[in-house]
């Protein structure tokens, strides 16, 4: 009797999650940890994108795709666990601009929130809502949601940038916008539209300025534990980042450097603008020099060793992660700390 009664719950419950189906619904109690999960799981893997391999694709592309053709020459690092033109994190999409002497990149604006982070080169210009901004390497310009922004080079020198966005954030909100000018011709010093978003000279941030407070706070005492000497590149005005979805960071690695452990639940993508080092991310070993690119998924234990001082430049989305009231990070073994609610 007992086990008839088990086979009509049985049936009757098979029978509300068929109509619940049907209806496009589903019971939250058969997979709660599906909905609400206890930790992050991400869906992107640890990854690095090598300069050896990666710079010789871009120069190749220098060779045969014309910046007219491409209008970006661009070679996005497309996270290995995602499908084809899919971001470098989950939020985040580092790219890997080529511009040439005597090229430009025609302007445009977006709803997605940019920046770039020179690696190679100097005396090229990003021109953001019609001001140009001189690029050197080291520099990281922020480029806001809606500005308008092209690029031209008129110095004999080639130059390679890591464009940072947060392209996959705004196509979570399904909100992507994008806009040519009313005219075309030539971008350097042109009005190119209607300045509506400003640019503000605090949002270049000089490899120059970087580089000395770095090294002051490198001579003022011990190093983070985990990070070396490091520094958020925040508006001065506001002391809050200049971008609402992604934070940026350089961080200086002594020479001999062994970090401690640490994770948090921004998933962070690393450039490396000079020196060589390791970091191991939960088994996983990555020996990095200059110009490679790698990313740390979300939640996942790392820590970096430098053979050499090393400069790193780093974006995730902590930024938009803190308003969310979501990031949270550990240091080791110690208390986990959440933002706005952690002393
Ligand atoms: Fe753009």
């Amino acid at each position: 009797m007992e086990s008839e009664l088990e086979m009509t719950d049985e049936t009757a419950l098979q029978n509300l999650y068929d109509r619940a189906a049907a209806a496009h619904m589903q019971p939250l109690w058969v997979n709660t940890k599906g909905y609400v999960p206890r930790e992050p799981a991400p869906a992107i893997v640890t990854a690095h994108w090598p300069a050896d391999t990666s710079i010789p694709l871009l120069r190749r592309a220098g060779e045969i795709v014309s910046s007219e053709f491409a209008d970006r020459r661009v070679l996005v690092c497309n996270n290995p666990a995602l499908p084809p033109f899919s971001p470098t994190t989950q939020t985040l999409y580092a790219c890997i601009q080529l511009l040439l002497p005597g090229e430009k990149a025609a302007p445009h604006r977006h709803s997605q929130n940019a920046l770039r982070f020179i690696l190679q080169g100097e005396g090229a210009d990003t021109i953001v809502n019609d001001k140009p901004v001189r690029l050197r390497r080291g520099d990281v310009v922020i480029t806001p949601a809606w500005a308008w922004h092209g690029h031209v080079n008129t110095s004999n020198n080639d130059m390679v940038w890591i464009d940072g966005l947060d392209n996959a954030v705004l196509k979570l909100f399904d909100a992507t916008f994008f806009e040519l000018p009313p005219h075309t011709g030539e971008i350097a010093n042109e009005v190119v539209g209607p300045a509506n978003t400003g640019f503000d000279p605090d949002w270049h941030f000089k490899w120059h300025d970087t580089e000395t407070l770095l090294r002051e706070q490198q001579a003022s005492g011990d190093p983070d534990a985990a990070h070396g000497c490091r520094r958020r590149l925040l508006d001065p005005k506001t002391n809050s980042d200049p971008l609402p979805t992604i934070a940026a960071h350089m961080t200086l690695l002594p020479e001999g450097f062994r970090g401690q452990s640490y994770r948090s639940s921004d998933s962070v993508i690393y450039v490396v603008m000079s020196g060589e080092g390791r970091t191991t991310c939960e088994g996983e070993v990555i020996d990095w020099k200059e110009g490679d690119i790698f990313t740390i998924p979300t939640w996942k234990r790392y820590s970096h060793q430098a053979s050499s001082e090393a400069v790193l430049f780093s974006i995730s989305d902590r930024a938009a992660q803190e308003k969310l009231r979501c990031w949270r990070e550990q240091r080791g073994d110690g208390p986990v700390q959440i933002f706005g609610l952690s002393g």
